[in-house]
């Protein structure tokens, strides 16, 4: 089946629903960021969640950091982005656009959309030259060259100038991780794609120091874990696949990286890198602070420089492919348009979902009472406090519970519990799940944790068709 997820779609459930929408609006938006609104942060919480448990809670061998976003400068020139962190660029000195010399094949002339820049009969480009992706900024009171400091654009170089500090503190010894959530800025010259690319972004990277000899293994340890974690979340394993590079496309440091792929609506696309970085970084550092960035085996009285294996996720892209890959429209029955019972079906009707892993559910339950009389919004809100220090938790009584039940679908609320006449009677609500639309009914005595265990049940996508 073709997949309905067309980026114009989740641009527009994004901003429909308030998950993400373009950054100072009211000014006409700011190129390329965006502001993640309520359920938007609730989604994101919970991917980086499920990354700090994976890399914290499931394991340990890694323990967390949280650098500064402005670090010595010299961190740059020990890094390589200083000299190399660039893009090819060109100007266009008809528009006054600037383009990526190497992507001029993938872009429009703004001019002449039909064609690519440099290929209109007014287009007049530069040479390419080489465009530094830091973003500069001054310390300081005094604006002079000395006091200049960079937006960092990634976050794995706060970890390798903390290896020692980490080293001493942590009592670890190699193989062991160091992992960091956290703000990365890239001057991108051409970002775009939503949430895919952009100038300021998140990054969810964890260097893994391990004993030379052993940097193959892991090497391939990380691949498979980081694979399995998109797996375990719900992407679907037929939008997913992991792609070795060639020598040619290798960074500096990397003796092999692999990308985890996913097929975004732009096509195959990078989700996450796994690098092995050998031991540049902390070799690099060293040269440039001066200071020891080794291990010293007490018990085999070796002294070496750790090798890192880096797998090297973006918050946001992964926020975006989980998107994605939950975004279904179909035709469903009816629900309740009668108003008087949660499941009298009547007719059929087309629904948004979000058919998203319930772990990584904005909101996991939603309680509704089906009329807002007869008590039935008292015993709601009464479920509502039991569950809301259990589960994040919504309480909605706008509306026909129909309409209700279709705003839950498209922020991807697994659960719904409907509060009726009935429950006034004998203490019963019914359980509305998200993706087979069934309703049960359950007594509200152990609707805890009957939900908590339902949220914490293994999950396949229901879009997966087959064996895959
Ligand atoms: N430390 C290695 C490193 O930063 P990278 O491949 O440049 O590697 C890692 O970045 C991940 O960060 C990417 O796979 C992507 O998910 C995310 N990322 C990189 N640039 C981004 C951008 N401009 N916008 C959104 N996410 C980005």
């Amino acid at each position: 089946m073709a997949d309905l997820a067309s980026m114009d779609k989740i641009v527009a459930l994004c901003k429909r629903r308030g998950f993400i929408f373009a950054s100072s609006e009211i000014y006409g938006g700011l190129g390329s960021t965006y502001d993640y609104g309520h359920y938007g942060v609730l989604f994101k919480q919970n991917v980086k969640n499920e990354w700090w448990r994976a890399m914290l809670s499931e394991r340990d061998d890694i323990v967390a950091l949280d650098s500064a976003i402005l670090q010595h400068p010299r961190t740059w020139e020990a890094s390589g982005h200083l000299a190399g962190f660039t893009d090819p660029m060109v100007d266009c000195r008809t528009c006054g656009q600037r383009f990526r010399a190497d992507h001029l094949r993938d872009l429009q002339c703004p001019h002449k959309p039909s064609k690519h820049p440099g290929e209109g009969p007014q287009c007049d480009l530069t040479e390419a030259r080489d465009f530094n992706l830091m973003f500069e900024t001054t310390m300081g009171p005094v604006k002079d060259s000395g006091a200049t400091v960079y937006l960092r654009p990634e976050t794995a170089q706060g970890i390798f100038v903390n290896f020692k500090n980490v080293l001493q503190f942590s009592r670890k010894k190699p193989p062991f991780g160091i992992a960091q959530i956290g703000k990365s800025f890239r001057n991108e010259i051409t970002p775009g794609n939503f949430v895919f690319r952009t100038r300021e972004f998140e990054q969810m990277e964890m260097e893994f120091f391990v004993p030379p000899d052993e940097a193959p293994q892991w090497y391939e340890h990380w691949k498979r874990a980081r694979m399995e974690w998109y797996v375990e979340l719900g992407l679907r394993t037929d939008h997913l696949r992991l792609r070795e590079h060639d020598a040619d496309e290798l960074s500096h440091y990397s003796s092999a990286t692999a990308d985890v792929e996913y097929l975004f609506p732009i096509g195959w696309s990078e989700l996450e890198g796994i690098a092995n970085r050998g031991d540049f970084d902390l070799t690099q550092h060293a040269d440039y602070s001066g200071e020891k960035l080794e291990y010293f085996d007490p018990q085999s009285k070796e002294r070496y420089v750790p090798h890192v294996i880096e797998p090297a996720a973006g918050a946001d892209r992964a926020t975006l492919a989980f998107l994605v890959d939950a975004y279904d429209e179909e035709d469903v029955p009816g629900e309740g348009r009668t108003g008087d019972t949660p499941s009298g079906a009547q007719g059929g009707e087309q629904r948004t979902v979000l058919k998203l892993h319930p772990r990584l559910a904005p909101v996991k339950v939603a309680v509704l009472p089906l009329v807002r009389k007869d008590g039935q919004p008292e015993v709601a809100r009464e479920i509502l406090a039991a569950l809301r220090g259990r589960m994040q938790t919504e309480y909605d009584e706008g509306g026909s519970i129909g309409k209700r039940y279709r705003r839950q679908d498209e922020i991807g609320t697994p659960f719904c519990v409907t509060v009726d006449h009935q429950t006034l009677e004998d203490r019963s609500v019914t359980v509305r799940e998200r993706d087979s639309l069934a309703q049960e009914r359950v007594a509200i005595d152990g609707l805890g944790d009957l939900l908590a265990s339902r949220l914490a049940a293994p999950w396949r996508s229901p879009k997966l068709t087959g064996a895959s």
